[in-house]
């Protein structure tokens, strides 16, 4: 596989009538071949920012290669749309929430291991945590242009919601990382 067909097959996923569906199921077909998959997307660092991660962007679909350092834990967040992803190497704990009543609450965790499939409708808001000792990596599907999506953040000390700002997301990541757990965590 090349990466303009990878490319392909998830830009046409997105005309289905249910693209999140159609990019959950493409993912699924690709999880037999999870290394080869990371070998086609070595070119790509996955980290410094949006640059380092994106290989294709358009209105419908983004895709990303995201690498999650050791040690590193996301502030909550969404993604002004649905996700989906695949889980190339290294281990990440996803914590789930919704908002309710402008509050976030927690609905459920997700540990990712190679080849583990994560889907995140519009509403779900999320935390992020490396748990291996190697960077954890994965395919990231959106559906849409999450760079011009209205996109949300928490402080992860108070939980008050904020538009995402990169610059204020890296602050919060670095006091999340520190923590010894996710909010509203154990
Ligand atoms: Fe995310």
């Amino acid at each position: 596989m090349k990466v303009h067909e990878l490319v392909s097959s998830f830009g046409k996923a997105c005309e289905n009538a249910n693209p999140m569906d159609a990019a959950r199921e493409i993912l699924e077909s690709l999880r037999g071949q999870v290394e080869a998959i990371e070998n086609l997307l070595g070119y790509i660092s996955g980290t410094g920012g949006n640059a380092g991660q994106l290989f294709y962007r358009s209105p419908q679909v983004t895709l990303l290669k995201v690498c999650f350092p050791v040690g590193r834990r996301t502030p909550p967040h969404d993604h002004g749309t649905w996700a989906t992803i695949l889980q190339l190497s290294g281990e990440e704990k996803n914590t789930l929430y919704r908002r309710e009543n402008g509050e976030l609450r927690k609905v459920g965790e997700k540990i990712l291991t190679r080849g583990a499939i994560l889907t995140m409708p519009a509403d779900t808001v999320h935390v992020v945590q490396c748990r291996s000792d190697v960077p954890a990596i994965g395919l990231h599907v959106y559906g849409g242009d999450i760079f011009t999506l209205a996109r949300h953040m928490w402080n992860p000390e108070t939980l008050q919601e904020h538009a995402l700002d990169w610059t204020l997301y890296e602050k919060f990541a670095q006091t999340a990382s520190k923590a010894a757990n996710a909010p509203l965590e154990g």
